[in-house]
């Protein structure tokens, strides 16, 4: 955008003091964007807005399209409908390139027989970067990502988290305004793969680049990201902050996907002040009432877990929802230990208490749970 000049005068100098706000283009902008394999439809209609310097996680099932939207925007491949910008320049028809924008895939074939150094320095060498330069901007890169000393390995002789640190470094030393993620750390174990999420998170908010992150671990998505894009079937199901997405579930989908989500199924009986009464079997349970219900509408109550507080003789009397049930599994997962209760024939809930402040009731005990009334979601429609 050009702040341009202007024949007026005084009266326009003032308003061109008002800051122009950049940062409200955004880094990556999809409208519309659709793509379709043979008879396959991978993406339908995306619209898509990715904050500058923000991380943000494509997340959703196998097959739900997140490789095909990450290819889109690096020019890869070229949607059928729909356009991409980049920090609002439109990138349709561009090689990759030329789009400011870099990828690191799964698979992150380095150069065995090369050295750290020469696999980061890679990029730089193909732009013609002089060998000062080129040596300046591969120690910066060492030192991001904690791999000073390293710089003559063979990339042959590094491990799996070694490796990943170098690949990215190759993918960043760049500069790059946009970076691309595809799984990166799927290859990894459990713990080290825990640890490189920190340093992914680290690095990009050292550097302000915008990632784009993709995954379907929902719990990947949920630690490292500041906006989770949560897609199913090609399509953009619910966009926003991990704890709205997991807080405000939009959909049954998507309060399974994110979290663990105990669903009750049930028609709306009616609303008692600001509380919509939904009766699912012989139980009536209370909800946020939201815009759209009608009363003998299906409705689906979402509960997380975690959210269910279990007591005895009363203890729970100030909660709205209180239900009794019988003890009918106990599971213990370390920290926490998972009960299922049974709150009607044939209707149970999954209870979670943590293991260190939480009694653990026995399989056959009768107990009494509660939850406040903003810990269900009230969704409509099972799909
Ligand atoms: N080159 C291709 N030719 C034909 N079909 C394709 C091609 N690429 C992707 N598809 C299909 O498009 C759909 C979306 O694929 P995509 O790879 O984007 O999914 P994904 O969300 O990345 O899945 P995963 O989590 O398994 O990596 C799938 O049904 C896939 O089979
Ligand atoms: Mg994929």
């Amino acid at each position: 955008m050009s702040s341009g000049s202007s024949a007026v005068g005084e009266s326009v100098k003032m308003v061109e003091t008002t800051p122009v706000m950049i940062e409200d283009v955004p880094a990556i902008r999809l409208e519309g964007v659709a793509k379709q394999f043979g008879q396959v439809e991978a993406l339908r209609a995306c619209d898509l807005s990715v904050p500058k310097g923000c991380f943000l996680s494509l997340l959703g099932p196998s097959g739900c399209g997140k490789t095909t939207m990450l290819r889109l925007i690096a020019g890869f491949e070229s949607q059928d409908r729909g356009t991409i910008r980049v920090h609002g320049e439109t990138v349709d028809g561009l090689p990759p390139n030329k789009r400011n924008v870099n990828t690191v895939f799964q698979g992150y074939a380095l150069f065995p027989h090369r050295t750290v150094a020469q696999n980061i320095a890679f990029p730089l060498e193909i732009k013609k970067v002089g060998k000062a330069e080129r040596r300046e901007r591969v120690g910066e890169m060492l030192a991001l990502v904690h791999l000073e000393g390293l710089e003559e390995r063979k990339a042959s002789q590094l491990s799996g988290g070694q490796a990943q640190r170098v690949a990215l470094a190759r993918a960043l030393v760049g500069r790059p305004e946009v970076l691309l993620l595809d799984e990166p750390l799927a290859a990894l174990d459990l713990k080290l793969r825990k640890a490189m999420q920190l340093e992914l998170r680290r690095i990009q908010q050292e550097l302000g680049t915008t990632f784009i992150f993709v995954t379907h671990d929902q719990s990947e998505a949920l630690t490292m990201s500041d906006q989770i894009v949560l897609m199913n079937g090609g399509e953009i199901v619910q966009q926003g902050a991990p704890a709205d997405l997991y807080d405000r579930p939009q959909t049954v989908f998507a309060s399974q996907f994110i979290g663990e989500a105990n669903l009750l199924e049930g028609r709306v009986a009616g609303r008692q002040g600001s509380d919509l009464l939904v009766r699912v079997g012989p139980l009536e349970i209370a909800g946020p009432d939201s815009e759209g219900f009608s009363v003998g509408d299906e409705a689906v109550l979402s509960v997380r877990p975690e959210k269910i507080l279990a007591g005895h003789n009363g203890s729970l009397d100030g909660l709205p929802n209180r239900l009794t049930g019988v003890v009918r599994e106990q599971i213990f997962l370390g920290h926490l230990i998972r009960f299922i209760v049974e709150v009607a024939p044939g209707t149970n809930l999954v209870v979670e208490q943590s293991a260190a402040h939480g009694e653990a009731w026995a399989v056959g005990a009768t107990i009494e749970l509660g939850w406040a009334q903003d810990a269900v979601t009230v969704l409509s429609g099972i799909r």
